[in-house]
C-alpha cells in the first residue's frame, strides 16, 4: 500500500497538490480509509471512478434500493458488500471509517444524521438538504458526534474559482460591489431515479418534484451561488426571484429563474438560470465581478482583470494554484479533478481533524438562499433572510 502511495505521489510532480499531498503523506497511516457509499446512481458512479485512482480509500460497502444501479456501482467497487437498505449497512458494517452520501437530495439529511449518529464522518453531496430544518438536524448531529460533515461543493476547487477568491480577498478589484452571473444548460438526466409522486401515484423523475428536489436551483445553480457567497464573504439580507415553467410545463420544479440577492455588505448579485439552453456556448456560464477599481471575470481558463482606469487587460494564470490530478491518473479523475481534490481534502478532515473547505453552516446558507428564491418565485414577494428559520 505504502509503495503505491509513494509512487502515486511521486507521479504527481511538483505542483500545489503534490506539496499538500506530501504533508498529508507524513501523517497518513498505511491503512486506506474504509468507506461506504449510500446512493449508487449516476453521481456515485462518477465518484467510484475517481475513488479507483485514490489508494487512500477502499470502498467496502454500497447501499441502494434500485438493483440495476447497485450492480453498476458494485462493478466499480470490486469486493464491496451491497445492501438494498442503508439502515442495514450502517447496522452491519462495524469497521468503516466514513460514509459518502449520494442519494437524491431529500434523503441527504436522514442518511447523514444516521451515519453521524453512528459516529462516522460524512461527505454529503450538494445540496446539503432540501429544507433549513433538515440542515439544522445535520449540523446538530455533527456537533453531537464531533465528526466531520463536509458538503460536496467541489466546484469551489475549480482553478479559476480558487484564484478569483484569492484575488477578491487581496482587494485586486477594490471592494466587490456588484456581480452578474448565469448558468444556462440543458434539462435534467431523464435516467434519474423515479419517485412515486404521492399526488399522481406515478413514478416521476425525482428532479421534477419539489418534495424530492426541493428546488431546481438546489440541483444546479447552487454551485455558482455557493462559490459567489464564498467570494463575496457577507451575510445575505434579502432574496427576490422570478421563474416558472415556460418550456417544461409538466413538472413542479421550474425550468428558468432570475434571482437577485442583496448582501448585508451592500453587494448585489444577479443570477440567471435556464434549463432549456443546452447549447449556450460561451454564454452558458458567466461570472462578472464588478469591484470599486475593476472588473474580474474568468476567460479561457484564466482570470481577466480590467481596471476602471482602462489600460491593458491583466490575465492571471491559474496553473500554479490549480488542483491537479496526479500525472498518469486517467479516466474519471482526470475529467473531474475537483472531486478528486475534494477526496484528498476529506481524507485530511477524517485523519487529521482538518476543517472542511465547505462547512455545514456554509452549506446551509447556500440552500437557504435558494429556498428563499424558490419562495419568492412562488409568492412574488421579496424575501428577508429571517423569512425562513435560522
Ligand atoms: N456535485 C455535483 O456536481 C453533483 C452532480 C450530480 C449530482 N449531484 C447530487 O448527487 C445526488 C444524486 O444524484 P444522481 O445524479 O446520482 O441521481 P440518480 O437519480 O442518478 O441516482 C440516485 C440514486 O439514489 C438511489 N436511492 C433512492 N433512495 C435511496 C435510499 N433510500 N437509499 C439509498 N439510495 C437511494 C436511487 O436508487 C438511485 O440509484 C443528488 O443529491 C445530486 O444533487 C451532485
Amino acid at each position: 500500500m505504502e509503495t503505491n502511495r509513494r509512487s502515486f505521489l511521486a507521479a504527481a510532480g511538483v505542483s500545489a497538490l503534490a506539496a499538500g499531498a506530501s504533508a498529508l503523506e507524513a501523517q497518513t497511516p498505511d491503512k486506506p480509509l474504509r468507506i461506504a457509499i449510500i446512493g449508487s446512481g449516476h453521481r456515485a458512479w462518477a465518484h467510484l471512478g475517481i475513488l479507483k485512482s485514490l489508494p487512500q480509500y477502499q470502498v467496502v460497502a454500497l447501499a441502494d434500493p434500485t438493483p440495476a444501479n447497485l450492480d453498476r456501482g458494485a462493478s466499480l467497487a470490486p469486493g464491496a458488500k451491497t445492501y438494498s437498505d442503508y439502515h442495514k449497512l450502517l447496522a452491519e458494517q462495524k469497521d468503516i471509517d466514513a460514509v459518502i452520501v449520494i442519494t437524491p437530495s431529500f434523503l441527504h439529511s436522514e442518511v447523514t444524521v444516521a451515519a453521524l449518529n453512528r459516529g462516522l464522518p460524512v461527505l454529503c453531496e450538494k445540496p446539503m438538504a432540501t429544507s433549513v430544518e433538515e440542515a439544522n438536524k445535520m449540523i446538530e448531529a455533527s456537533k453531537k458526534s464531533g465528526k466531520t460533515l463536509y458538503i460536496g461543493f467541489q466546484k469551489r476547487l475549480v482553478p479559476v474559482t480558487i484564484k478569483m477568491h484569492e484575488l477578491a480577498a487581496a482587494g485586486e478589484i477594490g471592494n466587490i460591489e456588484f456581480i452578474s452571473a448565469n448558468l444556462f444548460r440543458g434539462d435534467w438526466n431523464p435516467e434519474s431515479w423515479k419517485y412515486t409522486d404521492p399526488v399522481t401515484g406515478k413514478a416521476t423523475n425525482w428532479r421534477y418534484l419539489t418534495l424530492t428536489e426541493g428546488s431546481a436551483l438546489l440541483e444546479d445553480g447552487i454551485h455558482e451561488l455557493d462559490t459567489l457567497n464564498w467570494i463575496i464573504n457577507s451575510k445575505i439580507a434579502r432574496v427576490t426571484a422570478a421563474g416558472g415553467n415556460n418550456v417544461f410545463k409538466d413538472r413542479e420544479t421550474v425550468d428558468h429563474a432570475a434571482v437577485i440577492v442583496e448582501y448585508e455588505s451592500g453587494v448585489k448579485l444577479s443570477f440567471d438560470f435556464s434549463l432549456f439552453a443546452p447549447n449556450a456556448g460561451p454564454t452558458s456560464r458567466r461570472m462578472v465581478i464588478i469591484g470599486s477599481t475593476g472588473v474580474m471575470t474568468p476567460e479561457n481558463g484564466q482570470v481577466a482583470i480590467r481596471s476602471h482606469a482602462r489600460g491593458p487587460v491583466r490575465y492571471v494564470d491559474v496553473t500554479a494554484t490549480a488542483p491537479k490530478v496526479a500525472a498518469g491518473v486517467a479516466g474519471a479523475s482526470a475529467q473531474d479533478p475537483e472531486t478528486y481534490e475534494q477526496y484528498l481534502r476529506f481524507e485530511q478532515c477524517v485523519r487529521n481533524g482538518k476543517s472542511p473547505l465547505v462547512s455545514p453552516e456554509e452549506g446551509k446558507a447556500a440552500i437557504k438562499m435558494v429556498l428563499l428564491a424558490e419562495k419568492s418565485i412562488r409568492t412574488h414577494r421579496i424575501m428577508n433572510w429571517n423569512d425562513l428559520p435560522a
